[in-house]
């Protein structure tokens, strides 16, 4: 499905963005470039996608910092000599889940909107110019966070409605050059952004789990095969796209 294909995949140490990584290598991807503010992280999913084939190159890229993702997107250019898609994914939770409105703290809030939301801003306009035209790809993680309130995270829940407008936009931008831009919206899923979440108090994956309408949490490996889909030409009519993999918990 990827053959030839060179993409990028940021938050490739864990969750997602390791799961997206191995399945694009799985499904043959020639080249994957790989980032993470985890060098540790990256290197284990790296040594995953290797043995099924990919060429992959790794760096510690913090998304939040535009001169790392100029640096990174430009060398992943030159080292391949294209880029067919990208799979931007890193995020945090940001927050303690206590706050409200009233007592955002200005660090917590810029910090969280600096890397889920201009973390995601930076990528694409590093991607958009050199991505190939027609077939480019790209997929940005938002989350059901993006399409309703969370209180007491409202800065992450800013971040990823962020997420939505500046995919639409891009693919309004980029879609007569045959580009395609959309985003995904997880619903609660077992990873370390999740858990790390549990342990502070913010949220419990039985409660969680059991709003879905599917009665669980969801694996990182069902929200990569939808991803995935996106990415590649089988989904050649999708763009502008917000897709939520939920389990059906922002249905009811
Ligand atoms: N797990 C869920 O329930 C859930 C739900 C909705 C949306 N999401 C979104 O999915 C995406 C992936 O999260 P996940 O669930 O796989 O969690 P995760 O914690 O396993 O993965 C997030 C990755 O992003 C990396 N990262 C954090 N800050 C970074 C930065 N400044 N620069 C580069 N990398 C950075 C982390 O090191 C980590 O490897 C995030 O954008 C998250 O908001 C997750």
């Amino acid at each position: 499905m990827f053959k030839r294909k060179v993409l990028t995949v940021t938050g490739a140490a864990s969750g997602i963005g390791r799961s997206t990584a191995v399945r694009l290598a799985k499904l043959g991807a020639h080249g994957l470039a790989l980032s993470d503010v985890n060098e540790k992280g990256i290197l284990e999913t790296a040594k995953l996608c290797e043995e099924h084939g990919s060429s992959v190159t790794t760096r510690v890229v913090n998304v939040s910092k535009v001169d790392d993702v100029n640096s990174w997107i430009g060398k992943v250019y030159k080292h391949f000599g294209r880029l067919d898609g990208a799979a931007n994914v890193a995020g945090v939770a940001g927050g303690d889940g206590t706050t409200t409105i009233a007592t955002i703290d200005d660090r917590d809030w810029n910090r969280t909107l600096n890397i889920n939301l201009n973390g995601v801003m930076y990528c694409m306009r590093a991607q958009l110019p050199i991505i190939t035209k027609p077939g480019g790809s790209i997929v940005n993680v938002s989350s059901t966070s993006g399409l309703r309130g969370l209180p007491h995270s409202a800065a992450y829940a800013t971040s990823k409605f962020g997420v939505i407008g500046l995919t639409e936009s891009a693919a309004g931008e980029f879609g007569r050059e045959g580009v395609r831009v959309n985003a995904i919206l997880p619903g609660p899923v077992d990873t370390a952004i999740f858990r790390d979440g549990e342990a502070k108090g913010l949220f419990d994956s039985k409660v969680m789990g059991g709003t879905t309408l599917l009665g669980r949490m969801g694996h990182p490996d069902e929200v990569a095969k939808v991803l995935c889909f996106m990415l590649s030409d089988e989904a050649s009519f999708v763009t502008g796209a917000h897709w939520t993999v939920d389990g059906g918990y922002s249905s009811c």
